[in-house]
């Protein structure tokens, strides 16, 4: 019997899809493959979590820090992304079916100008679909959202048009790339590290976290289903009683 109560999911999961890198090298592999296999597996736990009804959900695709690896490997996922996107492009009925709604979170600036192309399609032929929307984070910093937020309202401040001591947290969380979402009620990290690296640093504030020893490209539904009991077993507070 399926230990998921489908009444009470999570409505945001964040997902740092780790251990690629790892898992290519147990296999005596190039780092490009795990890569490669870590994006298949993001496509079944993307349909996965459509399925069973997650409303929203995030991968964390490429970092702003990402662009520190050597070229070959920057390279090799942006092509994956690309391929991605023309995917997306074929599937848009079956997308459209499932409801699955593709948004893009991050930085423009510095990624190939085909792939902005395909993102800004992707983004605007799926815009009526409700079921999940499907955040995939490519150049992006939680760091960097959170001062790109206070960026724009400082300009509002310069203007005249807010007054400093009228900003409200939800001022800063509206001008986030997620605004409008709700926070992620969990953050699934596999791959044994027990970090947040600059993931929805802001958003993450009371998610609950869960870990796991398997490398991302092993991860398959019956873990994001563990995922999802651990998180149903657990007594979120929010700083209360
Ligand atoms: C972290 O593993 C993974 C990444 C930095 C890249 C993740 C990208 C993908 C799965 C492909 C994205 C494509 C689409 C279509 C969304 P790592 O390389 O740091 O692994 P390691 O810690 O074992 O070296």
């Amino acid at each position: 019997m399926p230990a998921i109560d489908r009444e009470h999911l999570p409505q945001h999961v964040g997902i740092i899809m780790d251990g690629n890198g790892r898992w290519a090298k147990q296999r005596g592999l190039k780092r490009t493959e795990g890569h490669k296999e870590g994006a298949r597996v993001f496509r079944r736990i993307c349909e996965y979590a459509n399925d069973i009804g997650i409303r929203f959900i995030t991968f964390y695709a490429f970092s702003t820090e990402n662009w520190a690896r050597p070229p070959e490997e920057v390279s090799a996922i942006m092509e994956l992304l690309r391929e991605y996107l023309f995917e997306a492009e074929e599937r848009k009925r079956e997308n459209e079916a499932r409801g699955m709604r593709i948004r893009f979170i991050g930085s423009q600036e510095g990624l190939p100008q085909d792939i902005v192309r395909l993102m800004n399609q992707a983004q605007e032929e799926s815009l009526s679909a409700t079921k999940t929307i499907v955040n995939i984070a490519v150049n992006y910093g939680g760091r960097q959202e959170i001062l790109h937020s206070v960026r724009g309202l400082a300009q509002l401040v310069s203007a005249g048009e807010k007054k400093p001591e009228k900003i409200t947290l939800e001022d800063i969380g509206n001008g986030l790339y997620t605004a409008g979402q709700p926070d992620p009620d969990l953050i699934i990290r596999p791959s044994g590290e027990y970090r947040l690296s600059n993931f929805l640093i802001w958003q993450a504030a009371y998610a609950e976290f869960w870990y796991s020893d398997v490398l991302w490209p092993d991860f398959k539904e019956a873990d994001f289903d563990q995922a999802l009991e651990s998180y149903q077993k657990r007594n979120r507070r929010f700083g209360g009683i």
